[in-house]
């Protein structure tokens, strides 16, 4: 899926991914702590839930996402909130991306749903942006999801298990904290199923 597949399918006044920020987002940046500066950046952060919840922590956040319409929106979303001087936001390739400020001491990734091989070249690269003291975290629909879970894709190859990322921070400087499974619960037509999603908490050694 290329950038005009996402454009299209974000040119609508609604938020496809609403307004609120990711559960786990929130619970695994919400306590981190770091020493001095609070730079961010949320790779295919999309259409900014997370990215505006970070900023309203206190954050200053880069959304990098190759969809100009999801930064539109993004960026209209962070004024509507107050939070537009914190937020900003770059139009670019996860597999190329530069960003306008590293390093960084947090760096989200959140549902970027792409071939296996291309996701461990993009969480590397944004790996290679977390300073001494940062964070990496990372949320995805779990390959676990296809055995007995709903929602989200259902083609392996982009659904990423603890191997795939596991073999994507080797090498990197990051030590995996929380790499594993979560159990939850997804709305449907009929009703609540289960789903699996898989979480990441990594940091780059002081
Ligand atoms: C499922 S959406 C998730 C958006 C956001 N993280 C959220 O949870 O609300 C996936 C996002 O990845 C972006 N994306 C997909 N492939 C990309 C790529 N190669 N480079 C940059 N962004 C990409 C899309 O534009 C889209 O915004």
């Amino acid at each position: 899926m290329d950038s005009n597949y996402w454009d299209e399918k974000y040119s609508t006044e609604e938020f496809i991914y609403t307004k609120v920020a990711n559960r786990f987002i929130v619970e695994l940046c919400g306590p981190l702590e770091v020493a001095g500066t609070k730079r961010a950046i949320e790779l295919a952060g999309g259409e900014g839930r997370n990215s505006v919840w970070l900023a309203k922590q206190g954050w200053h956040v880069e959304n990098v996402d190759f969809s100009q319409k999801a930064l539109d929106k993004y960026l209209a979303f962070a004024k509507e909130e107050g939070v537009a001087e914190l937020c900003s936001a770059n139009c670019a390739d996860a597999l190329k991306f530069v960003p306008a400020f590293s390093p960084v001491e947090l760096a989200v990734i959140g549902y970027l749903q792409i071939p296996e091989a291309q996701l461990e070249v993009a969480t590397r690269r944004l790996a290679s942006y977390v300073a001494p003291g940062g964070y990496l975290v990372g949320v995805w629909h779990s390959r676990d999801n296809l055995v007995s879970g709903f929602g989200g894709p259902r083609d392996p190859d982009v659904l990423p298990n603890v191997e795939t990322i596991t073999r994507a921070l080797e090498g990197t400087g990051l030590t995996i904290e929380v790499l594993e499974n979560r159990e939850g619960q997804i709305q449907t037509k009929e009703g609540l199923k289960p789903s699996t999603t898989l979480v990441l908490l990594a940091k780059r050694g002081a």
